[in-house]
């Protein structure tokens, strides 16, 4: 219904109408001087000019008064004047960042970045996030998230590895699902992005060219987007980044061939930021901007986030139209599908306005940073029950640390045009108010070392919070996996008082610590990029109201020759393997588990795997697969999914992970050839936890 509808209006408009509806303006050309301000007095005029089908705020930008309601008034405004000024009075439609909650309005919440929900292993938390995100983004009358990052996290140097949820393609897939419901049940057309291969750039450099197997396609990078498509999400971004040597957003085999032809995906897909301009000016595989517009229109990308010369892109479409390098059909195709999108979001409908009014998320966020703590070391150190606390590190007080970038402003709160700085619940703060009876803290900057130092040499704990500075894109990545200068220094001034030092790192990736102190901190907790309630979420972990029901979701490297190493990497050579400084879905807590009677018994189209699990708290297992002998390489118990209950006292409980059998698939075929993945018959290997079961599939 959506696409006759669609097709009706297609159907009435001229060729610039068309070309409008595919391109994408930044949503500051409506903004009086282009920057945080009120809707400018000719927006009408600037839509009748532009004719554009989508506008977006890549984050940086907002409208005066930037409050909930001054959101939800410019853009019904916008809305209203898009109705009036564009063909068949159907309205552009917004999209945006919120890719961990509503990133640039006061009193919006933050939640974790991606990668903590990737340790917190729970789908159902990632959906009730979403949705809450959607909610809030409906109330401002938005309409389209470019989220989730379906990309793996791969190498941690890379700028977007906070991104990602993880390493592992089932695992991430499964977040991918939960993501898409939660947003879509909740109103806002999801975004797969960036299809494919954007998290694996050559030497983690965000953009730079990755080199991918046919093999590692199918077995690593497609299956979070499969997830996402089947989950019905609504459009797909490409990598703007190249692939073997081809950018993305000019390969017809990848937009086309592969995300349609194979994947069946039938909604939108979006180009990245400027990127068929890069074809241009930065990759240089294009001549010009009507060949590169031809390309990538070719190609298969349908909207063009043009954002800022709408005119030039506009003009570059009609010309490659207009000499027969685009058909009119491709760019029918195109519109059409732009003008379904909309359709199915219900622009073309009158629709309610949003209150103007977000919910207080803060109770949800803690509940979510708590889930994603992840407790590295501990020599006993932790709960902190009793004594005077200390309390430092650039990381105990900053709502830009913990909340990274993608907050307030793309590179993270204040850089950029948008200046307030959101209120959070910091270490420090949480740590004073909620402190149990006997236990007194003091908070003190690490900048007069000399005086920080005397009182931690009185001190019963150190805590001490370090973190990286807040960044985004290319300006996040990191090649060293280093903290910013001076850190490392202030945890070795701390730990040369001899007083037990719990170090707690707020950082988007495995950060490298000096060979000398790994393994020998009293105690680690990895607080990932919590969002605004990170802080309580610490506390009543610190103190030993909660537990730390994390576990990594990816690999953490003892050094820079580990960068790289996954949980499924296949046997070496030579025979030994380098062992990660914590594996995979390494994690500790206050209690342990007693695992047993792990059984795997195939159905249908699935083989279910259990086991017994008994104690307290939230126990969380990677279940993994070995394959039988496959003729190549496999991985030595692939990640298949995940298990995850929380217990009462000495509860018993039986936990089941339905497995579909494609997750067993090896992949076969000759290293330049073609691949396949096949489900071979055999005996596999299920482990969970202490517990493995053993079956054979025909
Ligand atoms: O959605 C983002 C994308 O992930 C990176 N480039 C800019 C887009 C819009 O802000």
């Amino acid at each position: 219904e959506a696409q006759t509808r669609a097709q009706a209006v297609l159907e009435k408009m001229t060729l610039d109408e068309k070309i409008g509806q595919v391109s994408m303006a930044h949503f500051f050309r409506f903004l009086e001087g282009r920057k945080s301000g009120p809707i400018t007095a000719n927006a009408g005029d600037i839509f009748a000019q532009l004719l554009p089908g989508a506008t977006l705020n890549g984050g940086g930008d907002a409208p005066q008064p930037n409050t909930p309601r001054g959101w939800a008034d410019a853009l019904r405004g916008l809305e209203a004047l898009g109705r009036q000024n564009l063909p068949g009075g159907v309205p552009a439609v917004f999209g945006t960042d919120s890719v961990h909650g509503v990133n640039n309005v006061p009193g919006a919440t933050l939640y974790p970045h991606n990668l903590g929900l990737g340790a917190a292993f729970n789908p159902a938390l990632t959906q009730e996030l979403a949705r809450a995100t959607a909610a809030d983004m409906r109330a401002m009358n938005m309409d389209w998230d470019f989220s989730p990052v379906a990309d793996l996290g791969r190498d941690p140097r890379w700028g977007r590895f906070y991104e990602t949820f993880g390493e592992s393609p089932w695992l991430v897939a499964d977040q991918i699902t939960a993501s898409v419901q939660g947003l879509q049940s909740g109103g806002v057309a999801a975004t797969l992005k960036h299809f494919v291969g954007y998290g694996s750039p050559g030497l983690g450099r965000d953009r730079a060219n990755a080199e991918i197997s046919t093999r590692a396609l199918h077995e690593l990078y497609l299956p979070p987007f499969k997830a996402g498509i089947r989950a019905g999400a609504m459009s797909v971004m490409a990598n703007s980044g190249s692939v073997n040597g081809v950018p993305v957003h000019a390969s017809q085999n990848i937009l086309t061939d592969l995300l349609r032809g194979e994947l069946g995906f039938k909604g939108l897909v979006v180009s990245d930021w400027n990127d068929i301009d890069r074809l241009v000016n930065t990759f240089k595989t294009h001549a010009d901007l009507v060949r590169a517009t031809a390309a990538s229109v070719n190609a298969g990308i349908d909207l063009y986030m043009v954002p800022n010369d709408v005119e030039k892109y506009g003009a570059a479409l009609k010309e490659a139209v207009e000499g027969g390098l685009v058909s009119r059909e491709r760019l029918d195709e195109a519109a059409l599908r732009m003008l379904t999108f909309k359709a199915q979001l219900g622009l073309m409908d009158a629709r309610p306005a949003g209150s103007g009014v977000i919910a207080d998320g803060r109770a949800l966020a803690k509940r979510a940073a708590a889930a994603t703590l992840t407790l590295l070391e501990n020599d006993e150190t932790l709960p902190v029950k009793k004594g005077r606390v200390l309390v430092t590190g650039p990381a105990m007080d900053s709502a830009a640390i913990q909340l990274g970038g993608w907050s307030v402003n793309w590179q993270g709160v204040g850089k950029g045009n948008v200046s307030y700085v959101p209120k959070v619940s910091t270490l420090a703060t949480a740590l004073k108010a909620s402190a149990p009876a006997g236990v007194t803290v003091s908070a003190l900057p690490d900048g007069k070392r000399e005086a920080l130092l005397k009182a931690a040499k009185s001190a019963d704990t150190i805590i001490v919070a370090l973190g990286e500075a807040p960044a985004a894109e290319s300006q996040a990545n990191n090649p060293e996996l280093a903290l910013p200068t001076g850190q490392v220094q202030l945890l070795r001034d701390l730990l040369g008082t001899g007083k037990p030092v719990v170090l707690v790192l707020m950082a988007g990736r495995p950060i490298l610590l000096p060979e000398d102190l790994q393994n020998r901190l009293p105690a680690f907790v990895m607080a990932y990029l919590p969002g605004s309630e990170g802080g309580a979420a610490l506390a009543d972990a610190l103190y030993g109201r909660a537990g730390f029901p994390g576990r990594l979701p990816f690999t953490w490297p003892g050094s820079l020759g580990e960068v790289g190493l996954t949980a499924d990497r296949p046997p070496e050579g030579a025979g030994d393997a380098p062992l990660p400084l914590y594996p995979l879905g390494f994690g500790l807590d206050y209690t342990a588990f007693r695992t047993g009677d792990g059984q795997a018994v195939k159905t249908a189209n699935s083989v279910k795997v259990s086991v017994t699990v008994t104690n307290t708290g939230t126990a969380t297992f990677i279940v993994r697969a070995s394959l039988p002998p496959a003729g190549n390489l496999e991985a030595v118990g692939r990640p298949v999914g995940v298990v995850q209950v929380s217990l009462k006292p000495s509860e018993a409980r039986k936990l089941t992970l339905v497995v579909p059998v494609e997750r067993l698939e090896a992949f076969t075929g000759d290293a330049f050839g073609g691949v396949r993945g096949e489900v071979l018959p055999g005996q596999y290997t299920f482990e969970i936890g202490d517990e493995s079961a053993r079956l054979s599939l025909p």
